[in-house]
């Protein structure tokens, strides 16, 4: 289905979000036949570019990026989607060339693919300028804030020009396929939804693995660290989705809702609950210090901790989570364990495990319950664990598990006027609340990150972590 007419405004268009994954996804969704004739995409950057060399950068950024695309009989027709301004985020220069090319009567996006400084003063001349409609929307990327203090004033910088109903703000893994269909997994099932409680769930485990360094990144990375990067926004979405309450409609504010009333419900992180590591290789091995060029780097790579939430639904219920970088297999999964049945009819129960749900949101997506049953044979009633294992490519077949990236999902809803799978200003500032004394603490600290060797599941004290409560993670591997 068509989206409606559009101008979209991609500010530091020639960066690397732009050409890794914000125009290659436009190019997806152009190809699909989802934008409509006259749709166009403004690049807006500080570069000296004229349109022909803007649209020669994106040729060679799909290639790189999306090389089976590269080729596409449609490319041509989508380059011409896009036009060139030089414009200055802080000057005056550029501006009215950009209102020029503006139109008011179709839906006008602005994509803020900048550093957060630059938040305020684009907001600031587009309104100046006369350029935004009625119709306009701004979207705007991670990192948002570095603590609640910093989040509140992006807030409130967007605020004096956009009301919340134009603000985009992305957490990318809202726009994955599998998260969505965690909802749809939860909701569209009569299955799980009572057993969705501390009665039944033993624990949640939550690991997004990661087997990539930070070096080409360590400007940013050094002053964020995996607590900032990661868990703040896309493991605390992850809870979100496993924890919420059903939301009575799944639009924008009816689930954004019950997402806030999780995040405000998280109890505080005490400093037994929570490792921090860093990697450090040997020989050939990457070692965070080096990447990150700074020896005295006290930032962490790698998270777990053990979170708890305060409501009745999850009384007593720990959720694990734990991501990092560098570590054994790239892989994203969250795992709902169930408690043993309450009584064992069988003398074998020893045998017995707990039935766990296994939600893989990356790579291999599917889903994999697993039960127990009978191990086929004579000899008696011997019990064995299985998987029910359900993969996306083989269920659907390979184009319903062609996987749209999140960036294509997410910007065709900006256009839709769709914010469900974007966060609330009050979200993100109630996560931080959560994140700040946590970080606070290790900033005030003098301890150092768990050094952890590269191509392992992270520090041995992670493993301690769960250990202790007589629990284990699930293995990382693909
Ligand atoms: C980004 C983080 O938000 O997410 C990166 O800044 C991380 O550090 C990335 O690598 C992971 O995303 P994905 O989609 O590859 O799981």
């Amino acid at each position: 289905i068509q989206v409606d007419d559009f101008d979209l405004v991609i500010f530091g268009a020639t960066g690397d979000l732009a050409r890794r994954k914000i125009l290659p996804g436009l190019f997806r969704r152009h190809a699909g036949g989802q934008f409509p004739e006259g749709a166009r995409i403004i690049a807006a950057a500080r570069a000296e570019m004229d349109d022909a060399a803007f649209r020669a950068d994106i040729r060679a950024a799909i290639a790189e990026f999306d090389p089976d695309r590269a080729e596409d009989p449609e490319l041509p027709g989508f380059l011409d989607r896009l036009s060139y301004v030089r414009v200055d985020a802080c000057g005056e220069e550029g501006w009215p060339e950009l209102a020029a090319r503006m139109r008011k009567d179709v839906v006008q996006a602005f994509y803020f693919s900048v550093a957060p400084s630059l938040f305020g003063d684009l907001a600031e001349r587009l309104a100046r300028h006369g350029i935004a409609g009625p119709q306009a929307r701004i979207v705007v990327e991670k990192p948002f804030g570095r603590d609640l203090a910093s989040a509140r004033e992006l807030n409130q910088v967007l605020a004096r020009h956009f009301d919340e109903r134009q603000i985009y703000r992305i957490d990318h893994y809202l726009g994955k396929e599998t998260v969505q269909n965690l909802m749809a997994v939860r909701f569209a099932n009569i299955l799980f939804e009572p057993l969705w409680n501390a009665h039944y769930i033993d624990h949640v485990q939550i690991t997004v693995a990661e087997t990539v360094g930070v070096a080409g990144r360590a400007a940013y990375y050094d002053h964020a660290g995996a607590m900032r990067d990661m868990v703040q926004n896309h493991l605390l979405q992850l809870v979100c989705l496993i924890a919420m309450e059903p939301p009575w409609h799944f639009g924008p504010d009816a689930a954004r809702d019950e997402k806030l009333k999780v995040i405000r419900a998280l109890e505080t992180v005490p400093p037994a609950d929570i490792v921090r590591g860093q990697y450090a290789g040997e020989g050939d091995e990457p070692d965070y210090l080096t990447d990150v060029g700074n020896p005295d780097s006290r930032t962490e790579s790698f998270v777990a901790l053990k979170l708890r939430i305060a409501n009745w639904r999850w009384q007593g219920v720990p959720f694990y989570l734990r991501t990092g970088k560098c570590l054994r297999a790239r892989t994203s999964e969250i795992a709902v364990v169930f408690r043993e049945p309450p009584h064992s009819i069988f003398d074998t129960a020893d045998q017995q495990k707990p039935n766990q749900l296994v939600i893989r949101l990356q790579p291999n997506e599917g889903i994999n319950l697993k039960v127990m049953i009978k191990e086929p044979g004579p000899g008696g009633m011997r019990l064995v664990q299985v998987p029910l294992d359900m993969s996306f490519a083989e269920a659907l077949g390979p184009e319903g598990a062609e996987m749209p990236d999140a960036y294509e999902r997410l910007i065709t809803d900006v256009i839709r006027g769709n914010q469900t799978l974007f966060m609330r200003g009050d979200e993100v500032e109630a996560a931080w609340a959560w994140a700040d004394p946590i970080i606070a603490a290790w900033e005030q600290g003098s301890a150092r990150p768990e050094p952890y060797q590269p191509g392992t599941s992270g520090p041995d004290e992670a493993l301690r972590l769960i250990h202790r409560d007589g629990r284990r993670w699930r293995d990382i591997k693909t």
